[in-house]
């Protein structure tokens, strides 16, 4: 279970809206390297993760991708909530608001609505693992490029602090894969499987 902290995992506090940055960013939301596709592939891939050390990993850096779920919510809200007509129209946000109004929605840059289908949970530790370190760049190469669109100092604070936790969370991720393969036979990490592989070692 979890229990609930009403206060942001790092502050967001933006001044000046803009719609623009808003309807980028908000692919981390919702997009296929957001933060809620990144906690539902940790938090599942728990389940079926063979040492104890690599599960506690992954539900400790689910629980905290759910934090960041949060973070980016509160930013595209806090970019649109006090958006004129005009602005809406001037800004490139008329076809998101005729959807959504300014409700914050899992949805991805593109348009497209957040799927699973962006995630894996394949049940073995090595497939899984490797997922998650590229789905750790992949997150951190989407925050680099929304710091490319981003000038307002009260958007690129927090958005570089995400950034450095997908860091982070390669790094975790590289120790998990350590902790795996000193589980495994050392001459063949990745491909021997005495259940479907005959080959003499
Ligand atoms: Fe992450």
């Amino acid at each position: 279970m979890w229990s609930y902290d009403k206060r942001l995992q790092y502050p967001v506090k933006i001044k000046n809206p803009n719609a623009a940055l808003a309807k980028l960013i908000i692919t981390q939301y919702g997009g296929p390297d957001g933060e809620i596709g990144a906690s539902l592939r940790y938090l599942s891939q728990r389940y079926s993760m063979p040492y104890e050390e690599v599960k506690a990993i992954l539900n400790d850096i689910g629980t905290e991708e759910l934090a960041h779920f949060e973070m980016v919510g509160a930013i595209v809200h806090q970019l649109t909530k006090n958006l004129t007509m005009e602005e809406i129209k001037n800004q490139g946000f008329s076809d998101y608001f005729v959807d959504h109004t300014i409700g914050v929605y899992p949805v991805a840059a593109s348009g497209v609505p957040f799927s699973a289908a962006a995630l894996a949970s394949k049940g073995d530790a090595i497939t899984d693992i490797h997922e998650d370190m590229a789905a750790e760049q992949k997150a951190r190469t989407t925050y680099d490029n929304i710091l490319r669109f981003a000038d307002d100092p009260d958007v690129r604070d927090p958005i570089k602090f995400l950034r450095q936790r997908e860091v982070v969370h390669y790094q975790r991720f590289g120790e998990a894969l350590r902790i795996i393969t000193d589980n495994l036979d050392s001459r063949n990490f990745y491909a021997f499987n005495p259940e479907f592989d005959n080959r003499k070692r």
